[in-house]
């Protein structure tokens, strides 16, 4: 006679724990969660170089994020009188609290990182064009979500770096000609970053955004399945000389180690980084004294360069057609030939124009990040001596 626990854990999972192919093959299709998968998948997409795993590790990312905040939340009042003093109880008082707070800093950076790096790969591998295209929108889409995820969550510290890196990047929307004013006081609801500023950046930052970007998710990861699966053509990776050549194997266990082996080396970078590093927390925000220079967060260092040789051509113009071909890019680029290689040689001028766009864009933000000091002149990255 079995246990009311047997009977319990038979009642959750009637199948068990499954031993044969046929009770594995059931047991992605019979569960929600793994049925974003399907029941088989191709040899080839199960090759790190397929897609050197980086869309996952965003997810993982995004996952850690989640829970890191929950917890965080626990402590956090979003109010400037309160903000500052629960970010020092943090470090200081709560048990766990620096560590706790240094993980969700890291993992923000890092999936800011990390989905920058995903779009890179899907470009280079043509993984954009037909059937994908939509795919493609979306995770732009998503690129859009986990810049704001990162950009209000900058703000609740309530310390100087916080403050004025909200404060320089909200003034770069008032080059939007028209739309920008508007858009910038909805965003702050008033002139300045104030109280109305952190309310609004607190809900946005712990509810409509991550609600929003995980029905995104969710529908991304899904299409990837209903479009056939990762795009990956290259014969190379489905291995030319093995005999099983881009044959099928069982999503359980063969997709679903690896997943697991990739969800624990992410925890891990993680965890290093919060040990060795933590994040940074200056003085109380002062409207009165801005820190000179006042900096944008990282990813938006390369628009405070552009902004600062012209507003309109570098604040509204260029970004704004950068983003527009961004989301048109898979239906300007129709052409199939390429998808799922690596610099398909079909795409040289593609790939070129690409590249030279993304060198631009990170020579623009280390040139943000370490060359520039007070009044925005140029410097030298050690020691503060101008060039
Ligand atoms: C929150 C951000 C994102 C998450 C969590 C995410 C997640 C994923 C995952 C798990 C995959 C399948 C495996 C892989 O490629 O590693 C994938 C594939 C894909 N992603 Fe994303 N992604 C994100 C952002 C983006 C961005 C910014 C783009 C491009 C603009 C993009 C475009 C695509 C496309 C087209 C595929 C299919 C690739 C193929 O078939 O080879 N994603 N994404």
């Amino acid at each position: 006679m079995p246990s009311p626990w047997k009977k319990f854990v038979h009642s959750v999972f009637p199948l068990g724990w499954p031993r044969s192919h046929r009770e594995r093959l059931q047991a992605v299709r019979g569960n929600l969660w793994l049925h974003v998968f399907p029941a088989r998948v191709r040899t080839g997409s199960l090759h790190p170089k397929a897609t050197l795993g980086l869309g996952l590790i965003t997810f993982n990312l995004f996952v850690i994020l989640c829970l890191s905040g929950v917890w965080l939340m626990m402590v956090y009042t979003p109010s400037t009188a309160l903000a500052y003093r629960d970010m020092n109880d943090l470090a200081h008082v709560v048990s766990g609290g620096r560590f706790l707070r240094n993980v969700h800093r890291w993992a923000a950076h890092l999936m800011v990182l990390f989905c920058i790096l995903h779009l890179i790969r899907v470009f280079c591998t043509g993984a954009y064009k037909r059937p994908r295209e939509f795919n493609w929108v979306l995770g732009v889409l998503l690129f859009g979500l986990t810049l704001a995820l990162s950009f209000t969550g900058y703000l609740l510290p309530w310390d100087q770096l916080s403050f004025w890196a909200i404060t320089v990047s909200a003034n770069i929307l008032d080059y939007v000609p028209v739309l920008g004013p508007p858009m910038r006081r909805l965003l702050l609801g008033g002139e300045e970053v104030g109280q109305a500023a952190l309310l609004r950046f607190y809900v946005l930052h712990v509810f409509a955004l991550p609600t929003v970007a995980f029905l995104l998710i969710a529908v991304h990861v899904w299409r990837v399945r209903k479009d056939g699966g990762l795009a990956c053509s290259d014969p190379e990776l489905r291995g030319k000389e093995d005999p099983n050549a881009n044959t099928y194997v069982l999503t359980w266990p063969h997709l679903l180690l690896r997943l697991m082996l990739v969800m624990q080396a992410t925890l891990i970078l993680v965890f290093i980084c919060a040990l060795l590093w933590d994040a940074p927390l200056l003085k109380i925000a002062n409207p009165a004294h801005p820190p000179n220079p006042s900096k944008a967060p990282w990813y938006f260092l390369g628009l405070q360069e552009m902004v600062s040789y012209s507003a309109f051509w570098g604040g509204f113009f260029i970004p704004t057609v950068f983003a527009v071909l961004l989301l048109l890019l898979p239906y300007v680029d129709s052409n199939p030939k390429g998808a799922g290689y690596w610099f398909s040689r079909h795409r040289r001028f593609a790939i070129t124009l690409f590249a030279i766009i993304i060198f631009s864009l990170a020579l623009l933000t280390v040139i943000g990040l370490w060359f520039r000091g007070t009044h925005w002149t140029w410097q030298w990255p050690w020691g503060g001596t101008r060039i």
